[in-house]
């Protein structure tokens, strides 16, 4: 049996609750092999209030961090609360803080009202284990820089910008929107995508003939020993074909002293579609999970097809938050929905089938061939134009 051996004691308090801020230094230096300057200063980004600390009689046991911000799901951004830095002590391992630790994250999420929680995970079995599920993907893309080839451009209007300027979030707000899964960034995020890991990215911009921003890169370049740079992307995000084949061009123009160029997206990133061959290789770094914390604010917050006019019957299966579970009518117009408890109940999916079908990664007949939804064949069908999207992936890390 693997549970915390005083489970009685066991709280998940704020960080600065846990009157021993060394103790959790100690626990992420371990856990993410960093040094205690390199770990303090990424304390000081994710803010320290947004740590939170499992204790077991008042020891600090585990620690997490809690970053909040938002997730497009069909073209609406639903709140989020990301999760990282989920560690444990070496010594402490294998005795269920982090699983407990997590039950009471979860829980928190619902009892303030976060619809979802959403997290990229070491171990995916820990995770499931408290509702989350696969929810979409993060892959790493490398093109050899001289097979770029993104067919004729513009040659004008490519411009540096302020990494700091307004333009460019409101740029991604409106390309993010389009893409199920991308980030609704906060501050953390955008911070890892001007500088990640401590390395500068520089912005250029493309702009229309009014001087609204149409798309931008944020651009790193590496050097390797033989003098040449990889060119690494924290962000490639336009609005048109012409304004990402004139970032494809002012991409390739780095081409005479680098190697490859590397970024990441998912499958439906538009960049990949610009380009006139498949030159490029593609890894699949992370499957993202979620959690669907909160039943109804998560339902009626996303965004559903608009031309679906349809009522689901949900009957829901959650053992952490019962005020998720049981029975839930779904019904969709004009691109939302209202949900209210009750209803006929033949869609049937436990906790993680939900966040399965909710990002749109599975559709409910999809989710029931690999054991996550289970119902009537012509209700699961019909459910999933609903919920129908592209598949979700996000450029982003945390
Ligand atoms: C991952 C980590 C937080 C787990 O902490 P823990 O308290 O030992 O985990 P628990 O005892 O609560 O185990 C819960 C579940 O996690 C999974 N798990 C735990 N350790 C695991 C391991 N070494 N390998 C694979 N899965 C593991 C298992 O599914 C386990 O359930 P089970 O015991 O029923 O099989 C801890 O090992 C750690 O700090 N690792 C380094 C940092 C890290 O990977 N953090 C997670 C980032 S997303």
């Amino acid at each position: 049996m693997k549970h915390a051996q005083s489970a009685g004691n066991i709280e998940l308090v704020d960080h600065e609750a846990s009157r021993d801020r060394d103790a959790v230094v100690r626990m992420l230096q371990h856990a993410f092999a960093g040094d205690r300057e390199g770990i303090e200063g990424w304390m000081k980004v994710g803010g320290e209030a947004n740590f939170r600390t499992l204790l077991d009689s008042s020891r600090p046991a585990a620690t997490l961090l809690r970053i909040p911000m938002g997730q497009y799901f069909g073209g609406r951004s639903v709140k989020m609360l990301g999760i990282a830095g989920v560690a444990v002590a070496p010594e402490d391992r294998g005795r269920g803080y982090a699983k407990r630790m997590m039950q009471c994250c979860v829980q928190a999420a619902h009892n303030e009202g976060w619809p979802l929680v959403g997290l990229f995970a070491s171990t995916h079995s820990l995770y499931r284990s408290v509702g989350f599920e696969h929810a979409g993907h993060r892959f790493q893309y490398t093109i050899p820089m001289t097979q770029i080839d993104a067919g004729p451009h513009s040659r004008e209007r490519v411009v540096p910008l302020d990494p700091e300027s307004a333009e460019i979030a409101e740029c991604y707000a409106e390309f993010a929107a389009r893409y199920d899964g991308t980030l609704d960034r906060g501050p953390y995020i955008w911070q890892r995508v001007k500088s990640p890991r401590g390395e500068e990215h520089h912005p250029f911009g493309v702009r229309d003939e009014h001087g609204t921003l149409q798309g931008y890169v944020f651009v790193n370049q590496k050097r390797r020993a033989d003098g040449r740079a990889d060119v690494n992307l924290s962000d490639f995000v336009f609005h048109s074909a012409a304004a990402g084949r004139r970032l494809w061009a002012l991409l390739a123009d780095y081409s005479m002293m680098s190697h490859d160029l590397i970024f990441f997206g998912g499958p439906t990133h538009p960049a990949l579609l610009l380009l006139a061959q498949q030159r490029y290789s593609i890894v699949n770094k992370d499957t993202w999970l979620i959690r669907v914390s909160h039943v109804k604010a998560a339902l009626e917050a996303r965004g559903y097809a608009p031309c679906v006019r349809a009522q689901l019957h949900l009957d829901i299966t959650d053992d952490l938050v019962p005020a998720n579970a049981g029975r839930w009518t779904l019904s969709i117009e004009d691109g939302k929905a209202r949900t209210e408890q009750g209803g006929r109940g033949e869609i049937r999916v436990d906790r993680r089938g939900l966040a399965a079908i909710y990002s749109g990664l599975l559709t409910p007949t999809q989710a029931a061939n690999v054991g996550l939804a289970s119902g009537d064949p012509a209700a699961l069908h019909a459910a999933g134009s609903a919920f129908a999207g592209g598949a979700p992936w996000m450029s982003d890390h945390f």
